[in-house]
This record gives structure tokens, sequence and C-alpha cells, in this order.
């Protein structure tokens, strides 16, 4: 099994931006944490970031055929962006959206998250674990 495992903008200064909210640990802690929870799953875990939009819908289109499921944090772009929704919608891979933090304890417009409705759940407030429980939730489910 193949996961993708897709970061937006700014979560590549993971454990500079904001350590109250998003932790001490880095993006590279991140990768090994994934990378890690990979193993012990037994599945394959592509990590890959970016700060554009196109790119992330690149990368979207892209797995389709080649990937099994997708685990997305959209990071801003989960508040604005429908092209990530119909990115979603037209690769018809299964998707998990994650957030490290909590949005519905956040500002209001962090409430809003255009994807969520092309995926299969949504993980937030769980931090870096977070991901490793959207994993967990893919792998249970396309092994149904
Ligand atoms: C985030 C939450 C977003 O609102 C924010 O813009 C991010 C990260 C999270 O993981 O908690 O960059 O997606």
């Amino acid at each position: 099994m193949k996961l993708l495992i897709l970061n937006g903008p700014n979560l590549n200064l993971l454990g500079i931006r904001e350590p109250e909210i998003y932790g001490n640990k880095t993006y590279s802690d991140l990768c090994k944490l994934i990378e890690a929870h990979a193993a012990d799953i037994c599945v394959e875990a592509e990590i890959r970031q970016t700060n554009h939009e196109g790119l992330l819908v690149d990368w979207i289109q892209g797995a389709r055929g080649c990937f099994d499921g997708i685990v997305l944090n959209p990071a801003a772009y989960t508040h604005t962006s429908v092209a990530l929704l119909d990115a979603v919608l037209a690769a018809q891979v299964p998707t998990v959206e994650v957030h490290i933090s909590d949005l519905k304890q956040r500002e209001p417009f962090r409430r809003i998250s255009y994807v969520r409705e092309a995926c299969l759940a949504t993980v937030a407030g769980k931090g870096l674990t977070g991901y490793l429980e959207a994993m967990d939730l893919l792998k249970q489910i396309l092994n149904r």
C-alpha cells in the first residue's frame, strides 16, 4: 500500500513558526515520525511539502493510479482553495485531511475547509500524531 503525504505552505517551518500552536518539532522530525510509522504499519509513504498551491494540485492529480491514499495538510490553502477541493474530487484517491492545530479553537476563518467535503475524514488538533492517525485510518479503509 502506497500513501502520499502532502503538506502545504509554511509547514517546512515547523519548530520555528508559532511553536505555541504547532509545537517544537521540526518538519524533519515530522518526516521521521511518518517514516517510522509507515514501517510499523507496513505501508510505503512518500512525503512532500510545497508553498505553492498549483504544485499541490499537480501532485493530487498525479496521485491517481500511483498511490492508494493521500494524507493532506493543505495548511492555509484549506481555508481558501476551491482548486484543491476540485483536485481531490477529480483524482478520486481516498484522502484524509490533517491539521496539527485544533481549527475549531482558532480564528473563525480557520473553521472553513473547502477540501473537507472531498475527504473521507478530518483529523485535527492532535499535533503531529494526527498524521499517524490519518495513515492508520486510510490503511483501515483501504483494507476493507
Ligand atoms: C494548519 C492550520 C491552518 O489554519 C494553517 O494555515 C496552517 C497549518 C494545521 O496543521 O494546523 O498552516 O493546517
